[in-house]
């Protein structure tokens, strides 16, 4: 990212120097669809982040502006004022308001500001620019201002603007790798307690790699019905036991004791997500024991079964998940909540070339789209520069 140009870009248009700050997007090595189940995930932050520019302009307004001379980035002239009624209508001006608003209901002040936003995460990828767009947002706002804010409480800050202003009900992962991401560690989080461990990912002679199918698909309708499927079966293994809160409270017994309660597209949502959350605690083990390969069979069903009983996936992510089972790639599957979006890769050193090369051409002539090809390199989370 070319600081200096996004820097250069605040003083022409605003006429003074602003402060810069940036959050990346994340991975996410297992684990998915079970961060809203209080269940655990297991992602990291990257080095592809948003940057903003930013400076109090002494009104009771924002002006946003994000340069779009490529469509991988943020586009958005804007002006908007603070109050609930004044929602702006494009949606990256969005997330920044519904930042400040969600900051305001926690009693902030938030006089009136200038802002440049650049991001290098791609769009609907799967890798979080919206939460990196919030966590870099709700950062700079509370750093500029003194608001106070933890990191705990600008990840949720986040997570709550995609709620209550962008209509995604999201989990917590992505605001919260956004926020607490380490360089050359994933962090394993427990989604219900919100306790998390560092967790040092190096694995010697294997490389991470994402294939984005340049098919992207904006969470939305079809993530909250899963969520609500979820919230469903919960709410009949309840009866029997009022302790289970989220799935991760359940398991397979409790589950097929509702059978006859709960729809059949809803119970095999649920049973996916009670394996998943058994499956990363599995991964974790064989990770610490270095058992890469072992590890790598565990993301394999993760794809099928977020293809099969999720029903996440598309022609594009599978196509790209059987490549890999071809060229013999550790591990591979659909990342981030689905529908488009990227596969992760575990692949071992001398298998990688021939992978992206072969995977690569294959698809473009199948799909006739060229995807795009990501080292995974994991930085820290959001700060000032
Ligand atoms: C999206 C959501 C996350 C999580 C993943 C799926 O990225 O924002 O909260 O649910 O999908 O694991």
């Amino acid at each position: 990212m070319d600081i200096t140009k996004i820097k250069n870009k605040f003083k022409e248009l605003y006429g003074a120097e602003g402060a810069v700050y940036t959050s990346p997007g994340r991975i996410n090595l297992i684990g998915e669809h079970t961060d809203y189940n209080g269940g655990f995930v297991l992602p990291g932050a990257i080095d592809k982040a948003i940057y903003c520019v930013i400076k109090p302009n002494g009104t009771a307004k924002v002006r946003a502006y994000a340069p779009d001379e490529n469509p991988e980035k943020v586009s958005l002239n804007n002006e908007f004022g603070l109050e609930e009624a004044d929602k702006p209508k494009d949606r990256w001006a969005q997330y920044i308001f519904g930042v400040c608003r969600e900051m305001t209901k926690k009693c902030a002040k938030i006089p009136g500001f200038d802002i440049v936003i650049s991001g290098e995460v791609p769009l609907g990828a799967g890798m979080s620019s919206s939460a990196a767009l919030e966590s870099c947002v709700g950062f700079a706002l509370n750093d500029t201002f003194n608001l106070g804010f933890d990191r705990f409480q600008l990840a949720l800050i986040g997570q709550a603007t995609e709620h209550n202003y962008v209509g995604v009900k999201c989990g917590i992962m992505d605001q919260f790798a956004s926020c607490f991401g380490k360089e050359g560690s994933l962090i394993r989080l427990d989604c219900r307690s919100l306790e998390y461990e560092y967790f040092p990912f190096d694995p010697k002679g294997y490389r991470l790699v994402l294939i984005n199918t340049c098919v992207a698909h904006m969470l939305g309708g079809e993530y909250n019905e899963r969520r609500e499927s979820c919230e469903r079966v919960v709410a009949a293994i309840a009866v029997k036991h009022p302790k289970v809160r989220f799935l991760r409270d359940a398991n397979l017994d409790m589950l097929k004791e509702v059978s006859d309660k709960v729809s059949a597209v809803d119970y095999i949502r649920a049973e996916f997500v009670i394996e998943e959350i058994q499956r990363l605690l599995d991964t974790c083990e064989l990770l610490k024991e270095g058992d890469y390969e072992a590890a790598g069979r565990k993301m394999y069903e993760t794809h099928t079964g977020l293809s099969l009983k999720y029903t996440v996936s598309c022609p594009e992510l599978d196509f790209l998940n059987e490549k890999a089972k071809e060229y013999g790639v550790a591990g591979s599957r659909v990342m981030g909540g689905g529908f488009g979006g990227c596969t992760i890769n575990l692949v071992k050193e001398d298998k990688y070339d021939q992978f992206i090369q072969q995977t690569t051409e294959a698809y473009e002539k199948t799909f006739n789209i060229k995807p795009l090809v990501y080292d995974v390199v994991i930085k820290d989370g959001a700060r000032k520069l």
